[in-house]
């Protein structure tokens, strides 16, 4: 069976180089695993009263994650931090208290900002959240990329030779890391 990996992009940008990393990586990851990017554009502003009778939007985004084997963030950095959109997809998957739907997961953390530091601070911020949401992290390597002409090619691969390879070492390290922890199953 294929390997289901939940990729959240934390632009909504319709030319988002984050989601062209996300899929530059997809196209260097082997025929076993499968990408599903996850909506998180029509998410209500999470609000704890949810808790008592969750919306619909927000159970299907959980059941989503709960189905997948591993999870993969890739984020720009707004104002040295993550975008809100994703902070909030995230406390929505991360409740009702005691229904964590990432707990126990594998996941990895990438990112391309048009600075230079690579949303290395947006990154930082995240770990700090997702470490504390059980979430089974790789540490390394560290992906920042800073966009560039000619980072995509016309048909969405890095056409940055050195680029492409570090991502493939990203790639293959990711594979490793998912099949040496297995995703618990449901929420816990
Ligand atoms: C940015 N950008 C940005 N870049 C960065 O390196 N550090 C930062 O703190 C910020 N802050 C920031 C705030 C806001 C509100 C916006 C809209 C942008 C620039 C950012 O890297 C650039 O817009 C990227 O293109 C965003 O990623 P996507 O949308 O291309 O995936």
């Amino acid at each position: 069976a294929k390997l289901k990996i939940a990729v959240f992009v934390g632009s909504l940008r319709r030319e988002s180089f984050n989601r062209k990393l996300a899929r530059a990586v997809e196209k260097l990851m082997p025929a076993e695993f499968s990408f599903d990017y996850i909506r998180i554009d029509h998410l209500p502003p999470y609000n704890q009263d949810f808790d008592e009778n969750y919306p619909a939007e927000c159970m299907q985004l959980k059941r989503q994650i709960e189905a997948a084997d591993a999870l993969l963030f890739v984020t720009p950095e707004y104002n040295r931090s993550i975008p809100g959109v994703l902070k909030n997809a995230v406390d929505i998957a991360s409740r009702p208290w005691g229904a964590n739907s990432f707990a126990g997961k594998p996941g990895a953390a990438i990112g391309i900002s048009v600075g230079a530091t690579g949303t290395g601070m947006a990154q930082q911020h995240l770990r700090n959240v997702l470490l504390y949401l059980d979430i089974a992290l790789m540490g390394q390597p560290e992906v920042y990329v800073q966009n560039k002409d000619g980072l995509f090619d016309d048909d969405g691969n890095i056409g940055n030779e050195g680029t492409r390879k570090f991502l493939q070492g990203f790639a293959d390290r990711f594979v490793a890391w998912v099949n040496a922890h297995p995703g618990r199953q449901g929420v816990s």
